[in-house]
């Protein structure tokens, strides 16, 4: 299969695209799409046959399921039942962060197919910003479920050209939209009712931090080591070894933690790229990639992320390096993927 690249560029461009996008998805194909996040892989979320092809391309277990992107804010209620207990979170939530970063685990309805929640009874939701997906969903009028477009257990793409890397014959067209404006995948959530306020259990730290969260509910991070061994673990993006660049990553929790050993090319992949953390001076690395050069912002870093750390993979060295980043806000999320990264 020859993989066709839409570009987005024109308003004359863009309409063909969304048409052609839409067409696919309506005779049950898949479709790489930009968001807000990463590049998706979409397709029709209530045809199972178009859902099997997004596992096919993807290499991806049947048992992790995937994120059901919603036309509109109205059509949680196709998808999903919301328990009255709570109602008013969720409606808090959906108000707040949607269209956005945000994924809403709730209670299934029956017309969701099996394969798109790996049988489990509940559905992940989400509403995207990204202005080219809203405008295909709106024409699709439809949920979509949309995966991150890489293959399973890769690094996730930001921009066009990072699919097709991965994805290049395997699926019909990849719809350029630019580079993802947020560069990490949704924070998922599932909500617990409390007595005086929900708890919000985060699955996947994300761009919607814990700052924004805790308005709305106690906000804690549940410590589940799931193993891909397991079958339908409530977040598989919790997996461990998921996020891999083909070349090993070790996360340094100190520089002087550094051994290295003769005859190995290291590559480091620094937070700040300043001198004074101890990382930049502690050997001749081959190269140093910084995440956010100069300002030491989490946001930073994590639009770059998942770019740097795939330019860093077609060096070929033999191992990456990578500082840790400050513990808080989208900092968390870029922990978390270092961290997986790092499990071999
Ligand atoms: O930003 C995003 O969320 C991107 C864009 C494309 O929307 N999508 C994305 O999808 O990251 P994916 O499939 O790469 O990650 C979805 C995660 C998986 O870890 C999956 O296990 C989890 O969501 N998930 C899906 N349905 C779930 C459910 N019912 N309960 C718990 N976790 C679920
Ligand atoms: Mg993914």
């Amino acid at each position: 299969m020859q993989t066709e690249v839409a570009r987005t560029d024109t308003e004359l461009v863009t309409n063909d695209t969304v048409r052609e996008a839409v067409g696919l998805l309506q005779q049950g194909d898949v479709v790489a799409l930009p968001t807000e996040t990463v590049y998706g892989l979409g397709a029709d979320a209530l045809d199972p046959d178009a859902v099997e092809k997004i596992f096919k391309a993807k290499e991806r277990p049947h048992f992790d399921p995937l994120i059901v992107h919603l036309p509109n804010k109205t059509a949680i209620e196709k998808v999903a039942e919301i328990p009255d207990e709570i109602a008013k979170p969720v409606r808090q939530l959906v108000e707040t962060f949607w269209p956005g970063p945000l994924t809403i685990v709730l209670p299934r309805k029956p017309i969701v197919p099996d394969i798109v929640t790996g049988g489990l009874p509940t559905v992940a939701v989400r509403q995207c910003e990204h202005p080219i997906f809203h405008r295909i969903i709106r024409n699709f009028d439809g949920p979509i479920a949309a995966p991150s477009a890489n293959l399973f257990g890769k690094i996730s793409p930001t921009s066009a050209q990072a699919v097709l890397d991965q994805m290049s014959g395997r699926i019909p067209l990849v719809v350029d939209g630019g580079a993802c404006a947020r560069g990490l995948e949704s924070t998922i959530v599932k909500i617990i009712p409390g007595e005086n306020k929900p708890t919000i259990e985060v699955l996947r730290p994300g761009p919607i931090t814990e700052v924004d969260l805790k308005k709305f509910g106690k906000v804690v991070f549940p410590q589940k080591n799931v193993d891909v061994e397991e079958s339908a673990p409530e977040a598989p993006g919790m997996l461990a070894n998921h996020y891999a660049p083909a070349t090993p990553l070790r996360l340094m929790e100190k520089p002087e933690d550094f051994v290295p050993e003769s005859g190995t090319r290291y590559a480091l992949l620094s937070y700040r790229g300043q001198p004074k953390d101890g990382f930049i001076d502690l050997y001749p690395w081959d190269e140093v990639a910084v995440l956010s050069p100069g300002s030491g912002r989490v946001a930073e870093a994590g639009i770059r992320f998942f770019h740097v750390v795939g330019q860093l993979d077609q060096l070929n060295v033999d191992e990456i390096i990578a500082e840790p980043v400050p513990d808080r806000g989208v900092g968390k999320a870029i922990l978390d993927k270092l961290r997986k990264a790092a499990v071999k």
